[in-house]
């Protein structure tokens, strides 16, 4: 596979669709093929999955479900959409991956990283990304964000509390310090031009 796959990690509301639009952007003006996508979904299966995940109420599914399905939805996008984009030689960003279901449904609903990287290795071959951008913000600055964006109505998961929205932050930064070849940390506060800057240079090496 001759190209290459970054992915965008973090919390709710660290603005990371809007640096995706903006990196992709960048990239594709060095003249480069960039495709972009996002997780959950990025394939028509992954789609249908993620409409069953988004919406309904919060006890809709339980933790065990709900990580089988992230895992599920990733195998078709990683099948249909990455693996084949990245045979030919594109640039594939992704908002999401594989370390949010290790965060969200490992590090803040207690499924063991084991069985999340086994569910991975079964679905999509352990593929891992090249670079991860994971962008932080401190926890207020997030809330505020994410609160703004959602008033027209939050989703399934739009109503976790502070807690659980800090369980996620610190799993995030506990696998970018165990991985320190394929993460970088950004500091998505600033102006989006500053901050696509810093996501750039943070390509470093590829
Ligand atoms: P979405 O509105 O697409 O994302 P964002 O918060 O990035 O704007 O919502 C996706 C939700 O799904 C978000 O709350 C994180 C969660 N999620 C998981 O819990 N596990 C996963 O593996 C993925 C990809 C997402």
């Amino acid at each position: 596979m001759s190209g290459r796959f970054i992915t965008l990690e973090g919390g709710e509301g660290v603005g990371k669709s809007t640096q995706l639009r903006c990196l992709a952007e960048a990239l594709r003006s060095r003249g480069h093929d960039v495709i972009e996508t996002r997780e959950p979904g990025g394939s028509a299966g992954a789609e249908q999955i993620r409409a069953m995940l988004m919406t309904g109420d919060a006890g809709r599914w339980n933790a065990g479900a709900e990580a089988l399905l992230f895992a599920a939805a990733r195998a078709d996008h990683v099948a249909k959409t990455i693996r084949p984009a990245l045979e030919r030689g594109a640039w594939v960003l992704c908002d999401r991956f594989i370390d949010s279901s290790r965060a969200y449904q490992g590090g803040a609903d207690g499924i063991s990283d084991a069985d999340l990287l086994r569910l991975h290795a079964v679905g999509s071959h352990g593929l891992l990304p090249h670079r991860t951008l994971l962008l932080t913000l401190p926890s207020g600055e997030a809330a505020r964000r994410a609160e703004e964006r959602d008033r027209g109505g939050a989703d399934r998961f739009g109503a976790r509390d502070a807690a659980y929205h800090a369980k996620v932050a610190a799993a995030f930064r506990a696998i970018a310090e165990a991985e320190p070849e394929r993460f970088r940390l950004i500091d998505a506060s600033g102006t989006p031009d500053a901050v696509t800057e810093r996501l750039l240079e943070a390509l470093d090496g590829l």
